[in-house]
């Protein structure tokens, strides 16, 4: 029998069960049961990029799966938030990249609101890292050569139908799914001429170590000049 509202069971009808089993399930779910990892603010760097690069070869040697799988951020015309997952593709001097459809649904926000915000999380180590400042566009050759740094299934994907756009039936994404993989393993070099670089060049970065006595640390740099930095804590 399903979650329907008004089956009577015992008191409690079904809906009222599965709700009362989501709960249970929700509190019992341990947050951090792992050995943490220590962070010592006073000894951190000047800039954020080293200490990104140097979290982010910890959370690959202590085996947190996609590392490079991160939260963006955006809002639309109207200042609405939206937020949904991404690879990174790098994180050097310009800022934090990655890659997109400018005419998917983020493309259009960034368009008309080119700041974002990003999220990654590293549960193995209890730690968080958070970036926020504006977008700009990397050149047509940047993200020419984003979409043919990767796989045949990567390139297949940027050429497959309209991201965001409505999908009539899932047989009309398997047939376009067909045609674009066929077409990247026959042409490399093809163009999805929407596929897009952007960088979000930071102006805050926050590295959050979790704590198992909830002694959480948090270090905010602020960007207050080209390559300068104030660093600051944070309550948790
Ligand atoms: C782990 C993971 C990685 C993803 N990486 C990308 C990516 O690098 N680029 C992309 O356009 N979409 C990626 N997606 C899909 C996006 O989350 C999203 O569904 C899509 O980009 C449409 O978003 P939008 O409608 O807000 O524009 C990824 C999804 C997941 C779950």
């Amino acid at each position: 029998m399903g979650a329907r509202a008004g089956v009577w069971n015992g008191g409690m009808n079904d809906a009222d069960a599965a709700q009362r089993a989501f709960r249970d399930l929700l509190r019992s779910r341990p947050v951090w049961d792992t050995e943490l990892p220590s962070f010592d603010p006073a000894t951190a760097p000047p800039a954020p990029l080293p200490l990104f690069h140097a979290w982010f070869a910890e959370a690959v040697a202590a085996g947190q799966p996609e590392p490079h799988a991160m939260t963006l951020a955006t809002v639309d015309a109207a200042d609405r938030p939206d937020v949904r997952t991404l690879l990174l593709h790098d994180a050097d001097g310009r800022g934090w990249h990655f890659a997109t459809h400018s005419t998917s649904a983020k493309g259009h926000q960034l368009a008309a609101r080119p700041h974002a915000a990003l999220g990654f999380y590293w549960p193995v180590q209890g730690r968080q890292v958070r970036v926020r400042g504006p977008v700009t566009t990397g050149t047509r050759a940047e993200s020419s050569a984003d979409l043919h740094a990767r796989s045949t299934g990567a390139l297949a994907a940027a050429l497959t139908g309209a991201q965001s756009g409505l999908l009539e039936s899932t047989a009309e994404l398997h047939r376009a799914a067909d045609a674009a993989w066929e077409r990247a393993a026959a042409e490399p070099d093809a163009e999805a001429p929407t596929w897009t670089r952007y960088v979000v060049e930071p102006a805050e970065v926050e590295f959050f170590q979790g704590d198992a006595r909830r002694r959480h640390l948090r270090l905010r740099y602020r960007a207050t000049g080209p390559g300068t930095w104030t660093r600051e804590l944070l309550w948790p």
